[in-house]
C-alpha cells in the first residue's frame, strides 16, 4: 500500500465501525465502545475530521460514573460479546449511572492524551470552549484514580484487573494471577484436560481467531472469577483495596496516567482551573513516583505486587513504557534502551514485542505475550520523543507503518516477521497508522 492507499484503507475501517457518534474496535469480537481504543481512534481521527474525534471522547464520557471513574467499556445492545453487562452487572455499584450499562473497572486513562491532541488541532477560542467542556469531567476522572485507587498516596495507583490494563494476558499480569489468585476450582480445572477441552467449544472469540492467537483457557476463567469477585464487593474501591487478591501497582497505567495528570495541569492552567486536591500533589510529583518500581540489577521498571510489597520480576514490553511518563533521567534511560537494542529481548524485526524474545511466554501471535500491538507502539513512539531518542522514535514509526502497509489494519502482528494476527479491520490500527503517517505528511478530510 502507498500512501494513498493506507489513508483510504484507515478511513474505511474507521468508516466500517463508526456505529454513529461512537467507534466499536471491530466487528466481529468487539461491538461495544472500549475506553482506550476510542482515545487512540480519536486521535487519528482528528488528523482530518476533528468533530468527529470530539464526539468520540463526548461519547465515551457518557460511560462515566458518579464517583468519577470511567469503565473501560461502554456497553452497546449487541448481545455477541463474551464478557458483556450480565457478567457485570455495574447496576450492583450505586455509582453506576442508571441509563447506561458499563464495566466496573477502567483502562489506560488515555483520554486526556486524546483531548490534548485534539485541542492541538482547534483554533484557540474553540480548543478553550473544548478545554472547558472537557475539564470537569476529566478532573473527576484523575481524582478518582488518585483519592481511591492510592489509598497510601504512595503516588501511584493500584489496578485490580488484568483487562483495566488494556495488556490483558500480559506475562506480569498472569505470574501473579496464577501465584496467588487462582481459586481451588480453577486448579482442579487446570489438571482436567476433558474439562479445558469443553470450555474452550463454548469460546465465541476462538470461532472467530485461532485459539493459538488468544488467552488460554484457564486464563480468561481465571478472568471472570475476578470479575465476580470485583462484583461482589460492588466496585467499591475501599473494599476492593482491603480484600481483592490482585492488587498491583501496574506500569502501563502509571506511566499514562503521569502523563495525563501533567497534560491537565497544563489544561487547568490555561483555562484558570484548580486542579482537585490529590491531583494536584501528583502533578508536582510528576515522573519521580515510578523510582519505586525500578530494579536496579535488572536495569528495568517492573509492576509492584502490593500484598507482597515485592516487584515482579517478569520482563515485558509495559517495563519500557515508563519512557512515555515523561523524561525520565538519562542513566534511566539509556539503561532501557540497553533491552531495546538486546537481541535476545526487543530488539525484533517490527517492534515492540509484548514479551522479550527469551522469554518462556513468548510466542509470536498469542495476543499480549509476543505480538506487536499499534496501541503499545503509538505509547512508545512518543515515548522516545519524549526522551530524545530520535533515532528508536522513526525506526519504530517506519517499521509499525510497514506492518500495517504489508497487511493491512489488524489487532496485532508478529514482531518476526509481520504477519497479521487477531481479528482484522481494526479501528485504532488505522486510527494510529493515520496519525504515524501525519507525522510526514498532511491527511486531508
Ligand atoms: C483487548 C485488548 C484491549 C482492547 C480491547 C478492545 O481486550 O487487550 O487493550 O482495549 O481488546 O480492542
Amino acid at each position: 500500500m502507498d500512501d494513498d492507499a493506507l489513508i483510504a484503507e484507515a478511513k474505511r475501517v474507521l468508516k466500517l465501525n463508526d456505529l454513529g457518534g461512537w467507534t466499536r474496535p471491530t466487528a466481529t469480537l468487539y461491538p461495544h465502545q472500549w475506553l482506550w481504543d476510542s482515545c487512540f481512534t480519536a486521535i487519528g481521527l482528528r488528523q482530518y475530521d476533528v468533530r468527529r474525534a470530539q464526539q468520540e471522547i463526548r461519547t465515551l464520557l457518557e460511560g462515566q460514573w458518579k464517583n468519577g471513574m470511567v469503565p473501560f467499556i461502554r456497553f452497546s445492545d449487541a448481545t455477541t460479546y463474551h464478557a458483556g453487562p450480565e457478567l457485570w452487572r455495574s447496576d450492583v455499584s450505586p455509582d453506576c449511572p442508571p441509563d447506561v450499562r458499563t464495566t466496573g473497572v477502567s483502562q489506560p486513562p488515555m483520554i486526556t492524551e486524546a483531548v490534548v491532541q485534539i485541542g492541538a488541532k482547534l483554533a484557540p477560542a474553540k480548543r478553550l470552549a473544548w478545554y472547558r467542556e472537557m475539564y470537569p469531567a476529566l478532573a473527576r476522572y484523575h481524582e478518582w484514580w488518585y483519592r481511591d485507587r492510592d489509598l497510601e498516596r504512595s503516588g501511584l495507583v493500584t489496578v485490580v484487573h488484568s483487562w483495566e490494563t488494556g495488556l490483558d494476558n500480559n506475562p506480569a499480569w498472569m505470574e501473579i494471577l496464577h501465584r496467588h489468585a487462582l481459586s481451588p476450582k480453577l486448579r482442579t480445572l487446570d489438571k482436567s484436560k476433558t474439562l479445558i477441552k469443553l470450555l474452550e467449544m463454548r469460546r465465541r472469540d476462538t470461532s472467530v481467531v485461532p485459539a493459538k492467537q488468544r488467552m488460554s483457557t484457564l486464563d480468561l476463567m481465571a478472568f471472570y472469577d475476578q470479575v465476580r469477585s470485583l462484583r461482589r464487593m460492588r466496585y467499591d474501591d475501599a473494599r476492593i483495596m482491603r480484600r481483592h487478591k490482585l492488587l498491583i501497582k501496574d506500569l502501563v497505567i502509571n506511566s499514562v496516567l503521569i502523563h495525563a495528570t501533567h497534560l491537565l495541569g497544563g489544561i487547568a492552567d490555561e483555562i484558570g482551573e484548580k486542579l482537585p486536591p490529590h491531583t494536584a500533589q501528583a502533578r508536582t510529583r510528576g515522573a519521580d513516583v515510578l523510582e519505586r518500581l525500578w530494579h536496579e540489577e535488572d536495569g528495568v521498571y517492573y509492576n509492584l505486587d502490593t500484598r507482597t510489597g515485592q516487584l515482579v520480576r517478569v520482563l515485558c514490553h509495559a517495563s519500557i513504557i515508563p519512557l512515555y511518563a515523561g523524561t525520565l533521567p538519562e542513566a534511566r534511560v539509556q539503561a532501557l534502551l540497553r533491552h531495546v537494542h538486546d537481541p535476545e529481548e526487543f530488539a525484533t524485526p517490527y517492534p515492540m514485542a509484548s514479551a522479550p524474545l527469551n522469554s518462556s511466554y513468548f510466542n509470536p501471535q498469542r495476543y499480549w505475550q509476543g505480538p506487536s500491538w499499534m496501541m503499545t507502539n503509538w505509547l512508545l513512539w512518543q515515548g522516545y520523543l519524549r526522551n530524545g531518542c530520535d533515532e528508536e522514535a522513526e525506526t519504530l514509526r517506519r517499521a509499525s507503518l510497514r506492518m500495517i502497509r504489508d497487511n493491512g489494519m489488524h489487532e496485532y502482528y508478529s514482531p518476526i516477521d509481520g504477519k497479521p494476527a487477531g481479528a482484522p479491520d481494526f479501528a485504532f490500527s488505522a486510527a494510529l497508522a493515520l496519525d504515524m503517517l501525519a507525522a510526514e505528511r498532511r491527511i486531508a478530510s
